[in-house]
């Protein structure tokens, strides 16, 4: 129901796998970038996902939207969410983002976190991927305003994840390709386990 009101580009579709067009300035005033921004969210939000990158609705353009909602994390433990330092944020569209990686002081954790990941063009599978802990994107904002955008964690994640699409690159070519299964199988398996536990399960 959801697929055929807002579909969302699969795997082997060319323009997942070319890099997307930096959009100049004057198209952020255009009802054509309105529409598109509105399509990019109500289609990550039909999904549902908490993220979306233009190709993914087959535009190659650099814009991203990502958000995270309470309801979408409601199957997470407490323990799972602290792992995961994941917590809502509302929606943000970003146009041409850079992203920077972020030094972590070691003393507050690792820098680099693996986690099973998945992909809304890469239906029903799951696999385990490693990220950058902290990231820094550079972006313009939906009114063509600067904006920089300092995030650990899970929207970390989510960054590197959809900035990766714009270059034409999908978790799959990043993942530990033992760990790739299908969602319902990391969903049965490994649910509320620690990531510890899931590394050794799976011999990463
Ligand atoms: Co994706």
């Amino acid at each position: 129901m959801t697929e055929r009101s807002h579909p969302v580009v699969q795997a082997g579709g060319p323009v997942l796998r070319k890099r997307a067009a930096e959009v100049p300035r004057d198209f952020l005033a255009t009802s054509e970038f309105r529409e598109l921004v509105h399509r990019m969210i109500s289609t990550m939000r039909a999904a549902p996902g908490v993220g979306l990158a233009a190709p993914q609705i087959g535009v190659g353009r650099r814009i991203i939207v990502l958000e995270d909602r309470e309801e979408l994390m409601a199957r997470l433990t407490p323990a799972e969410r602290a792992e995961r330092e994941r917590t809502p944020f509302a929606v943000r569209t970003l146009v041409n983002p850079v992203l920077r990686t972020v030094p972590v002081d070691p003393t507050s954790g690792p820098a680099r976190v693996t986690f099973f990941e998945g992909c809304l063009s890469v239906e029903g599978y799951a696999a385990m991927v490693e990220r950058d802990r902290e990231v820094e994107v550079s972006a313009l904002d939906e009114r063509g305003e600067p904006v920089v955008w300092r995030a650990r964690g899970w929207p970390a994640r989510i960054l590197q994840h959809e900035v990766d699409h714009l270059d034409g690159t999908l978790y799959v070519d990043r993942m530990h390709t033992r760990s790739f299964m299908t969602g319902a199988a990391a969903k049965e398996r490994f649910a509320g386990k620690p990531v510890a536990e899931v590394r050794r399960e799976l011999g990463l």
